[in-house]
């Protein structure tokens, strides 16, 4: 009889078992020398948690809300593209793991089933990220995301350039199929068909148009990817909604700071004015306590929900979502702890030199 795994790493090595090289290695891989992708764990394993004891933990409530939606436990599903490449039912099965642990999955605009097959295949709060990849496509995206009942706009901000991953350059390696959202829009995520004289083309998104495109829906708007106090506070003044501080786990840009090193200075920057979450490198719940503790309102996994997705499709999303929240509890616990809403401060201990950032004007 196989034992179910008991961990995420467990997940981890068995997908790598089920999957084909190249698959593997399109998840699993980080950019250039990937030191940002190890980068995210080793940050993590440098924040130590100062447990407390004596006091009555017996009942403990670790759901929390993102944007006004309640989620059973802090974590949400990230947006990535491709989910076929993990398991033949792809985002249709994530978005059913998602619902059976009761969170939030972020579809990803390169994704092989439609905004509109996943929101069926969903039974709890759907959020949209945004590749903005030129006028025309963006609103029709936004449009369909929400009449389709997507609860919030996330526009990922950190891919101002491809970025093909050195694996998947040596391995050829060519996704196919991943552009189910532009299939009626006649063209492809790079080719955009153009209608309007001002508006088409893949013209560039900067500050300047997030105010045209918060202007195409009533969704919250939140950006993916922000890494500096600087952009963060650019962020709260052009009025969104929501930060997600990530590196993209690693597979954008290599040699810059893990995401958890970034948290301190954003949320300092950001002053309550925005909710702040993150992802790049979450694989414990200890991890979660560590980003609530330091700011976060939620956090989001990437590479492991694949893995699930890979092992045993919509149930291995969820058992990956159902050690997570065990082991959150189980934090809780020690670190005397009952609502994972009001973490006490004080919990973490940041080695020093740590948020040494720049908090800007
Ligand atoms: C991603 N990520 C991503 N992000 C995004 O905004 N749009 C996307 O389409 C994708 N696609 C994608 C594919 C794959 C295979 C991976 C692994 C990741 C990044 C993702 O949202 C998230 O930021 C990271 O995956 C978080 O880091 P971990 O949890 O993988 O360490």
């Amino acid at each position: 009889m196989r034992l179910d795994p008991i961990n995420l790493y467990e997940y981890e090595a068995r997908a790598q078992q089920v999957l084909p090289h190249n698959a593997w290695d399109f998840i699993d891989a980080g950019a250039m020398d990937e030191v940002t992708t190890r980068r995210n764990r080793t940050a993590f394993d440098a924040l130590s948690l100062r447990p407390r004891f004596l006091r009555d933990v017996s009942n403990r409530d670790i759901s929390t809300t993102v944007m006004g939606d309640k989620i059973s436990l802090p974590v949400m599903l990230a947006p990535c593209g491709s989910h076929m490449l993990a398991h033949p039912e792809g985002e249709l099965a994530t978005a059913r793991g998602a619902g059976m642990s009761d969170t939030t999955m972020i579809l990803s605009t390169p994704s092989n089933y439609t905004i509109e097959e996943v929101a069926e295949a969903a039974s709890n709060p759907l959020w949209f990220q945004l590749y903005h990849r030129g006028f025309d496509l963006s609103e029709n995206l936004v449009h369909r995301a929400e009449e389709a009942g997507y609860t919030v706009l996330c526009l990922t901000v950190d891919t101002p350039a491809s970025s093909p991953k050195e694996r998947d350059v040596r391995n050829r390696f060519a996704r196919v199929g991943d552009e189910a959202n532009f299939r009626d829009l006649g063209g492809s995520a790079t080719r955009p068909r153009g209608a309007g004289p001002n508006r088409s083309g893949s013209l560039p998104m900067t500050w300047k148009e997030l105010e045209w495109l918060r202007s195409l829906s009533s969704m919250p708007l939140v950006l993916k990817g922000i890494r500096t106090a600087e952009d963060a506070h650019l962020a709260v003044e052009h009025g969104v909604d929501g930060i997600f501080v990530s590196n993209h786990g690693g597979r954008q840009m290599d040699m810059t700071m893990s995401a958890i090193e970034t948290l301190p200075e954003i949320v300092v920057a950001v002053q309550g004015r925005a909710e702040v979450y993150l992802d790049s490198g979450v694989r414990r719940g200890s991890d979660v306590i560590k980003a609530l503790a330091l700011g976060a309102k939620a956090v989001a996994i990437g590479r492991p929900f694949y893995w699930g997705l890979a092992v045993d499709g919509a149930e291995g999303v969820h058992g990956v979502l159902e050690i997570l929240r065990e082991e959150i509890d189980r934090a809780m616990a020690f670190c005397g702890q009952t609502n994972i809403r009001e973490l006490e401060s004080g919990l973490v201990n940041i080695p020093h030199g740590w948020g040494a950032g720049t908090t800007a004007p």
